[in-house]
């Protein structure tokens, strides 16, 4: 029986969601540092690496531990699937890998942590992915920064360092009117405090290492949003490296996976 989070508060779900107690009957979550998995024959190996059955194969895209963290992060963030990955800019490049192509655009914020700027400056735009940079709070400056092949809208609110604030509502206006999708890293608010879907946000990025740990001593990032957006080409960055533009073309990538523990 799978459970509706929605029906439970904010402090049942982040103590609760996604845990799955083992026959031993543990109190809190059981922990699987296994890089792998063992298969019951050949034929059922076979099975689920074609995705024909579903169950464990390699910790890289399934970890019974990740995928507590998965289920009880998207239902803080009120998404229906999340990724984890190894660390917030794996999270931001994943999304980006996933969706975008050579010859696309990105609107961002001018306000944003030192390395998704770096990314975007000189990384994507060595493969053709090119980003115009506004200030957060100016939604005419957002308007007018959108062109043609834009796809993505990308901020942080608050920003860091700077603490800038978006209207993440009329951000989403703004992007729907333009086909493009609106990402929002949340990775100040944490969704106790702040839920960009349901302000209107496609995705949500996390780096995990801040609020979401609390405790200084985990890496890890995170990406929420639509099964057919996360579950797809984006995962398909996680699971092989590997995703296929909507014209045909192959691009190839590695995000580690991380196991929370
Ligand atoms: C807002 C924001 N996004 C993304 C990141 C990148 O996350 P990570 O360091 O986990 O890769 C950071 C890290 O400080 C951050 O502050």
């Amino acid at each position: 029986m799978t459970t509706d989070w929605n029906e439970f508060g904010f402090n049942t779900r982040a103590v609760r969601a996604g845990q799955v107690r083992s026959d031993e009957g543990e109190h809190s979550e059981a922990i699987f540092p296994t890089s792998s998995y063992v298969f019951q024959s050949a034929a059922q190996a076979a099975a689920r690496f074609a995705q024909k059955e579903p169950g464990n194969i390699y910790s890289r895209f399934t970890n019974p531990t990740v995928r507590t963290f998965e289920e009880r992060l998207a239902a803080l963030e009120g998404g229906e699937r999340c990724m984890a990955t190894s660390s917030g800019m794996a999270a931001i490049f994943s999304t980006c890998l996933g969706i975008l192509k050579a010859g696309d655009h990105i609107v961002a914020s001018q306000s944003l942590f030192g390395s998704t700027l770096t990314l975007f400056n000189t990384i994507l735009s060595k493969f053709d992915i090119k980003t115009t940079f506004v200030n957060l709070s100016d939604l005419d400056n957002w308007r007018a920064a959108i062109q043609q092949n834009t796809k993505l809208l990308f901020l942080e609110t608050p920003s860091n360092p700077l603490m800038a604030l978006a209207d993440i509502s009329a951000l989403h206006e703004i992007a729907h009117a333009h086909n493009c999708l609106l990402v929002v890293d949340n990775c100040f608010c944490t969704p106790a405090l702040q839920k960009p879907l349901s302000l209107g946000a496609d995705i949500v990025i996390h780096s995990a290492t801040k609020y979401l740990d609390g405790q200084g001593r985990c890496m890890g990032g995170a990406v929420i949003g639509p099964e057919s957006l996360v579950g797809k080409d984006i995962f398909a960055i996680l699971r092989s490296g590997l995703s296929q533009c909507h014209d045909g073309t192959l691009r190839q990538t590695s995000t580690a996976r991380f196991i929370v523990g």
